[in-house]
């Protein structure tokens, strides 16, 4: 297995997807400048590609060991938010399963984290999504891409819908919600980073927490949901 390799352009994205991933320098920065400057031009001209590219395969990999056992024998799996789509790469190489893609097809010009300013925020370009996915070997039958804002979302049902720091982290479930309980079936499971896990248990059958995030704004927990 190949480690991923992030050119310049997309190396941008994965910094304004992961803010983790930036040097402490750069951080520094963005305080001192403000997120416009850092947005526009210190995240594209301030970087160094091949360390966020060790970085990025590294928290990738991570993030696979914590959803894996939850990845066999699903075959078709859906991404909702992806970024750039390292993890969903890596899930394809190690398990060969269709992998569908939700995401925004823009990157806002001033990024804020949170469910304020309506949920338009969205840092991605599904062009360079789509050339890194081929790049890291994904075959071109093997996924699909959906802008959100195009209304055209896959109908089919879905095994595993994996959703890092995007849905109910980002924006609120209920922009999915209804979508979310036609794709599903009641042994579909979805993964997803939220503030109120509690919540989630009185909408799905079983809730369980699988990893806790203290140290980020948001305190987050990632939980993994079914109906049986
Ligand atoms: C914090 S990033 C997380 C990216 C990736 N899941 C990861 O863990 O590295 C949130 C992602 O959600 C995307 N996004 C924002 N609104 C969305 C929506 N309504 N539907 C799908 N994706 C959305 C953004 O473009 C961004 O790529």
């Amino acid at each position: 297995m190949q480690n991923l390799k992030l050119n310049r352009e997309i190396a941008h994205l994965a910094i304004l997807q992961r803010i983790e991933l930036c040097s402490p320098t750069l951080k520094k920065l963005r305080k001192l400048l403000g997120r416009y400057f850092f947005t526009n031009i210190l995240s594209k001209y301030f970087i160094n590609p091949v360390q966020i590219s060790k970085n990025y395969h590294q928290l990738m990999t991570e993030e696979l060991v914590i959803i894996e056992k939850y990845i066999k024998n699903k075959d078709k799996v859906l991404s909702i938010g992806s970024g750039i789509g390292g993890l969903e790469i890596l899930i394809n190489q190690k398990f060969n399963n269709h992998i569908s893609f939700i995401e925004k097809n823009y990157i806002s010009k001033k990024i804020k984290y949170g469910w304020d300013s309506g949920n338009k925020e969205a840092y991605n370009n599904l062009n360079l999504l789509e050339t890194f996915l081929l790049k890291n070997g994904v075959k071109k039958e093997k996924f699909e891409i959906f802008d959100y804002d195009e209304n055209n979302l896959p109908k089919s049902k879905f095994d595993l819908i994996i959703s890092l720091y995007s849905l109910d982290y980002h924006y609120e479930y209920d922009l999915y919600r209804d979508y979310l309980t036609k794709v599903m079936k009641p042994e579909s499971v979805l993964i997803f980073d939220t503030i109120r896990p509690d919540y989630f248990s009185q909408v799905f059958k079983t809730v369980k927490v699988l990893k806790k995030d203290f140290n980020t704004v948001h305190k987050s927990k990632r939980i993994v949901c079914t109906n049986v």
